[in-house]
């Protein structure tokens, strides 16, 4: 067995009703202030007021997090929080209100600075606890080392990876996206699907990571269409929230492949976001890749859909791609043409994709740059 390792916050609380768990966690630390991270959406939907009351403790609430926020929008928030005397972080919220809380956590009275972070992420550690409160079902962020932003001058997104990042704990209520709007409930569960099969397939896969991306897989599949379609659909939300923070634990210790980083570019020139980017891109490059991961994707065949021994490996690996190329369709994710994007840029966007090389290091199949063109054009 090669060598791996995998990480996990240290402690999860699920289940519905589990966010009033928040109370006991901040009587354990002894919190006496608190910063409480949400967005303007999130606090629309209702969500805010109801942990808010969860809260024993004097709290600064923050809203100011835009979707898929940049580098100096988290170095303001920053500059809101200091001097402010808060000892834990709690963040309600999808990936922008998780990351930007991740970063704060390792930013509040640093000698660093976020830019430095940047250049070099391996200086960050940890200042004040986090508590995670996913409010989308997909980024896995309450799970990961990692924070993503943007760098607009670059038009880039960038994502700084380090350890010190872990969220402390983690809450998993299916309540916090029983109103979440089925087109993000569909994007984001996506992404969350990327996440376990780009882990599963990817070159960095070992048995730590597969125990999680097997199991996000096995519960996506048959719940991803039902948690869009089906609004009441509690138990096939739960399924998608337990998924999600899964696949965010498999990225701990696998990694994404060429669907997050052709998708990086999309997000960082055309601010699409980065379920969307990647759902789009999902079935063309499994498809693309399905020569080099054949025993893989038959694999996860046998493990999600059926072990049927009359099945070759070949014909299994296309059930799953076919079935991908299938889930996108019924969920009607957006083309690139829908976002103005057209024929003649695919070649730079191709090339910024190709760059991202933390990510295409881990593909199971090399990819040229006509390929990667290739690729984009199918999501066109
Ligand atoms: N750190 C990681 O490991 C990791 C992994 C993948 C992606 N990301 C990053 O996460 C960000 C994307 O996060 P996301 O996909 O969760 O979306 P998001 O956090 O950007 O939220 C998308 C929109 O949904 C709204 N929303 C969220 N929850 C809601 C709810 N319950 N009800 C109503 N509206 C709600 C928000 O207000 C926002 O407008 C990107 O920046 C991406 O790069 C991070
Ligand atoms: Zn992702």
């Amino acid at each position: 067995m090669k060598n791996c390792s995998l990480r996990m916050p240290s402690c999860v609380m699920a289940g519905t009703g589990s966010v009033a768990g928040l109370t006991d966690i901040i009587n354990t630390v002894s919190a006496r202030h608190i910063a409480l991270f949400c967005d303007k959406g999130v606090a629309a939907s209702g969500l805010l007021e109801a942990v808010s009351r969860k809260i024993p403790a004097s709290y600064d609430t923050y809203l100011d997090i835009p979707p898929e926020p940049d580098y100096l929008q988290v170095e303001s928030l920053l500059g809101q929080v200091e001097a402010r005397g808060t000892d834990l972080i709690v963040a309600l919220g999808g990936g922008s209100v998780m990351d930007a809380a991740k970063l704060v956590s390792v930013l509040l009275g640093a000698e660093y600075s976020i830019r430095d972070l940047l250049k070099d992420p391996a200086q960050a550690c940890k200042k004040v606890p986090t508590v995670m409160i996913p409010t989308t079902c997909g980024t896995g962020s309450e799970a990961t080392c990692n924070a993503i932003v943007l760098v607009p001058e670059d038009g880039v997104k960038v994502g700084i990876v380090n350890n010190a990042m872990i969220p402390d704990y983690v809450i998993l209520d299916a309540d916090m996206i029983r109103l979440l709007p089925p087109g993000i409930v569909a994007s984001t569960g996506l992404d969350a699907l990327c996440h376990a099969i780009e882990c599963y397939t990817g070159l960095k896969a070992n048995p730590l990571s597969d125990l999680y991306a097997l199991e996000a897989m096995r519960l996506i599949f048959p719940s991803i269409e039902r948690a869009v379609k089906e609004p009441e659909a509690m138990d096939a939300k739960e399924n998608m929230l337990l998924a999600a923070f899964y696949g965010g634990v498999a990225i701990t210790s696998s990694g994404t492949t060429a669907v997050h980083a052709l998708s990086y570019p999309l997000g960082g020139r055309h601010h699409i976001a980065h379920g969307v980017s990647n759902a789009m891109l999902l079935a063309p490059v499994m498809r693309f890749n399905m020569v080099a991961c054949t025993d893989r994707l038959a694999q996860i065949h046998d493990a999600v859909f059926s072990n049927d021994s009359t099945l070759s490996s070949h014909e299994k690996a296309e059930a799953v791609v076919s079935r991908l190329e299938a889930i996108v369709r019924a969920l009607d994710i957006p083309t690139l043409s829908s976002f103005g994007i057209s024929a003649d840029e695919l070649a730079s966007l191709a090339q910024a994709g190709l760059d991202v090389r933390r990510l295409m290091v881990n593909n199971p199949r090399p990819m040229t740059l006509d390929e990667a063109i290739a690729i984009y054009k199918e999501a066109l």
